[in-house]
This record gives structure tokens, sequence and C-alpha cells, in this order.
């Protein structure tokens, strides 16, 4: 029996009520449903409630993953939560997620990787899971993106939305299940072109920085679209490779959800059909680094991704960042 993999043991997800459709962003800046949709794929997007915070979201999301576990909350003894719009910067969004489940002193802590860090996160749970410094890791991505863009800027504000995913990792326990492969990388050279500026040591927040929306959303479009789709294709090529499989051997391709012709230029490429390819960028937009895992909780919930298939998730993000995982489920 293969003990030293690690399984996706469950997984739970949390959408806010408030849906944003393209017409509603039409209302606001020079935009239309046509150009949104035929341009991202887009339809509509949640948008959290006033009071409403990243970890509220993360603790939904991680109730309804630890339920489908199968395991007691205080078996969990690590949380990370990917995100780039956390409650504070300190504490973490994962400091207050475990206040919220009333989990006792496990660490705890955020990790910064765009729409990769839920990826990432998986690829760390991994191998503390396999190394023993951890049992049942709590991996979630959550953002309220509605609260880092700019309400004025329609190159990029149509774009986005708010939600959580969760999954809990603990080792495998059956032959041949859990992770297969893992790759990632990222490169620092290009961050500017996706990029908060504001709100860090390089330009604390200031009248200036607020008046000029630093503090936002700012993005290089369609250089992020080339390296996004290249970035995408390589992420997923190489797992698959890495796993010794071959594009055939895929049930189900979870991609990061920026934009349909990135995703139709990756599964092309990579050889992925499409009925093959979860796309819920139309009801859900970019949700960053929540956007792979809300598609991994959705498609197990519609019974897309059942036990014994093999799963393969891509994602690229600000950074930049990217990563690609194939799993036994
Ligand atoms: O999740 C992390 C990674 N993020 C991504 O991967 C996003 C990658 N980038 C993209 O998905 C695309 O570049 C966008 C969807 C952001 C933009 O699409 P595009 O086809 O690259 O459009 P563009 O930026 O080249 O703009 C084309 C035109 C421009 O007008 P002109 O200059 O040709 O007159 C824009 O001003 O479309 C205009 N435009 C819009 N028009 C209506 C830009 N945004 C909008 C809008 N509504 N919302």
């Amino acid at each position: 029996m293969t003990r030293n993999k690690t399984k996706i043991a469950g997984t739970g997800s949390y959408l806010p009520e408030r849906v944003m459709t393209n017409d509603d962003w039409a209302k606001l800046v020079d935009t239309s449903d046509e150009w949104i949709t035929t341009r991202t794929g887009i339809k509509e997007r949640h948008f959290a409630a006033e009071g409403e915070a990243t970890s509220d979201m993360v603790t939904e999301a991680a109730k309804r993953a630890i339920e489908d576990a199968n395991i007691k909350r205080d078996d969990i003894d690590l949380i990370i939560v990917a995100t780039v719009s956390p409650d504070t910067a300190y504490p973490s969004a994962g400091n207050w997620t475990q206040k919220k489940l009333g989990l006792g002193p496990i660490p705890s802590f955020d990790l910064g990787a765009a729409c990769s860090g839920f990826l990432y996160g998986v690829i760390i749970a991994d191998s503390l899971i396999r190394t023993g410094m951890a049992k049942n890791v709590l991996v979630a991505g959550a953002e309220i993106m509605s609260r880092v863009i700019n309400w004025e800027d329609r190159a990029t504000c149509v774009l986005f939305g708010d939600g959580a995913g969760a999954a809990v990792l603990n080792a495998a326990n059956e032959d041949g299940q859990g992770i297969l492969s893992t790759y990632w990388g990222a490169d620092g050279n290009l961050g500017d072109l996706l990029i908060q500026p504001a709100g860090g040591s390089a330009i604390p927040a200031s009248r200036e920085s607020v008046e000029k929306k630093l503090h936002t959303v700012h993005m290089k479009g369609n250089e992020v679209f080339k390296n996004a789709v290249l970035r995408m294709q390589e992420a997923a090529i190489k797992a698959i490779e890495l796993a010794n499989l071959t594009s055939n051997d895929i049930d189900l391709y979870i991609p990061h959800q920026a934009n349909i012709r990135i995703i139709e230029a990756t599964i092309k490429r990579a050889g992925i059909p499409r009925e093959k390819t979860l796309i819920n960028i139309d009801k859900i937009a970019n949700i960053s680094a929540a956007t792979i895992p809300i598609g991994l909780d959705q498609a197990r919930k519609q019974g897309r991704l059942k036990k014994g298939d093999t799963l393969l998730m891509s994602s690229f993000g600000a950074g930049f960042t990217w990563g690609g995982i194939v799993v036994k489920m």
C-alpha cells in the first residue's frame, strides 16, 4: 500500500449572494455585455456583502470542506489561506479563519502567489504531509477582488469576482491515489505587468496614493494575456509529463479562469478536449486564488470528478506565478 502520497480528502466553496452582471457594469462604466462576453467569456460574478471579510468566506468554505472530508474540525493541524485580498495586512486571513473556526493554537498563515496561490498551497501542504510535519491541512483560496479593483477602469473592473474555495488534504490510504505531480514557477522580472502598487512598504498609504487609485489592480492586459497563454500551457503540459501520463489520461482539467480565450488556447496546445475542461468563468469571473478550489468543489459536487479520476489543475497569475498539479482522486 502506498502511504507516501497526499490526497484531496474534502472540498468546500462559498460564493457571496450578490450577483453583478455585465449589464450592471454597463450602467457604471463604458462597456457592454457583448464586449465582456466575447473578449473574456464572463457573464456575471459574485460580490461580497458590505461587512463581509475574506476570512468569513474562507470559514464557510472550510466548514464545508471539513464536513466533506469526514474529519473533526480539531483534526486540522495547519491552515494555509492563499489570497491577495486578506481582511487585514496582519493578522493574516489564516489567523482570522483559525479564530472563526474555533481551532487551537495550530499554525496558520497567508500565501501570496495571486492566482496560483491555491496550487502553491497544495504543493506546500503535500510536502508537509509527506514528511510527517502535518496530518490534515486546510488549504483555501479566497478573494474579495471587488474591494481592490478600480471601479472606474473598464479594462480591469469587469474581470474579477469574489468567493472562497477550500480543500482538506491528508495522507492517501489507497494504492495509486493522491498527488502524482507538481510543477511551479515564478518570474518576478515581469511583476509590474499585473500589480497593486500601493499599500505595502514601497508606496505606503497616503492621500496621493488613494487619489491616484494605486491601491487597486493595475494590469497591462495584452502582455499579461501573452504570458498567461504560454505559462498555462507549460504548467499543464509539464504536470502531465511529470506524472508520466499523456493528455488522454486526464479525466478533468480545471484551469484558472482569467479569460476563456486563454483556456481555449491552453487546451488546444495541451490536447485536452473541451468536454473534459471545467469552464465556469461565465458565472464566477476571475477570483484569483479562489478560482481553482471553487471549480474543484463544483466539479466534485456536480459529479464531474469522481473517485479514481485523474485531475489536472493549472494556473497563472500576478508575480508572475504559475503552477500545475495532477491528482488521482
Ligand atoms: O488572473 C491573472 C491573469 N490575468 C489575465 O490573464 C488577464 C489577461 N488579459 C486579458 O484577459 C485581456 O487582455 C483583457 C480581457 C484584459 C483585455 O482584452 P484584449 O482583447 O486584450 O483587449 P485590449 O486591452 O487590447 O483592448 C481592446 C479595446 C481597447 O479599445 P481601443 O484602444 O482598441 O479603442 C480597450 O480600450 O477594448 C477596449 N476595452 C473595453 N471596451 C469595452 C477594454 N476594456 C473594455 C471594456 N469594455 N470592459
